[in-house]
């Protein structure tokens, strides 16, 4: 139903994997769809298959989003783009840390500190933050993607606060692993050989089950606020406990995981 009020669309990362699938999915629901990653080439992919209006533009750049977003009537805002290292904080460069704070909640936050306001004057709009199970169980990731996508949790609770008393929604997405290239980025390996790894023989999320989310969150009528999916594969459980013990120098893991 809500997708009758709204006309147009800015969905960050659209140039690969959950993006992508979300700015089709929205342009399928007849939305205008404002199409930004860095990759122009595959951006135009995206505009020859589906018709989005690309914007090949680096969020951490403010004032590129800045410009970007000037004069643009956002009604559906989708913060997507995400970023992710290996290794733990003893492994990790400041590149790996400011990349992560910059691309995962800098540009999330300064994007809606530029688009929430328009919504708020129409009294009509919504915010879609793809964070991550990372945000809210630790599994030993890297610490500023945790932290990151744990901010973008209390930034997506905060907004609803910021918003209230407008019809501006606000729902955030965590999912667990989904079948994309970014496992591929993060080890600085080739597709087939992330796909190996983290995919074969596995019962994995897929891009379109991420974009039904978006599409059930934003269809619902605009009195309903879908505040947070949790999507994980069902062969994928956080929890567990374990305890260690030392003995000598070394520490024995026991207990359930
Ligand atoms: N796949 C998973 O298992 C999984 C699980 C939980 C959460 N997530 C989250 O889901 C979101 C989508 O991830 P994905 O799996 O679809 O990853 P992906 O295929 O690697 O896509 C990442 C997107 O982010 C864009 N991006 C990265 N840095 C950027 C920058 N500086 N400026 C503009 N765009 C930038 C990339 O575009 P360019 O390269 O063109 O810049 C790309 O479109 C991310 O926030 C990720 O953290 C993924």
């Amino acid at each position: 139903m809500a997708f009758s009020e709204y006309k147009t669309a800015l969905v960050t990362g659209a140039s690969s994997g959950m993006g992508w699938g979300i700015a089709e999915r929205l342009r399928a629901k007849g939305l205008t769809v404002h199409a930004v990653g860095r990759n122009a080439e595959k951006l135009e992919e995206l505009k020859d298959l589906c018709g989005v209006i690309p914007h090949a533009v680096d969020i951490s750049d403010t004032a590129a989003i800045t410009e970007l977003v000037d004069g643009l009537d956002i009604d559906v805002l989708v913060n997507c783009a995400g970023v992710s290292r290996p290794g733990s904080i003893l492994q990790s460069d400041a590149f790996d840390i400011d990349e992560q704070i910059d691309v995962n909640l800098r540009a999330g936050l300064h994007l809606c500190r530029l688009i929430l306001p328009g919504m708020m004057e129409r009294d009509s709009g919504h915010i879609v933050n793809i964070t991550s199970m990372a945000g809210l169980y630790e599994f030993g990731g890297h610490i500023a993607y945790h932290a990151t996508k744990a901010a973008m949790h209390t930034v997506s609770r905060q907004l609803r606060v910021d918003a209230f008393g407008r019809r501006v929604r606000v729902t955030e997405i965590s999912p667990g692993r989904v079948e994309t290239d970014i496992f591929a980025r993060v080890e600085n390996i080739s597709s087939e050989e992330a796909k190996a790894k983290y995919f074969e023989g596995m019962e994995m999320p897929q891009v379109s089950d991420i974009a039904d989310a978006v599409e059930y969150a934003v269809d619902t009528p605009n009195y309903v606020n879908i505040g947070m999916i949790e999507l994980l594969p069902t062969l994928q459980v956080p929890g567990g406990l374990r305890t260690g013990k030392r003995v000598g120098d070394e520490v024995i893991l026991t207990g359930k995981k």
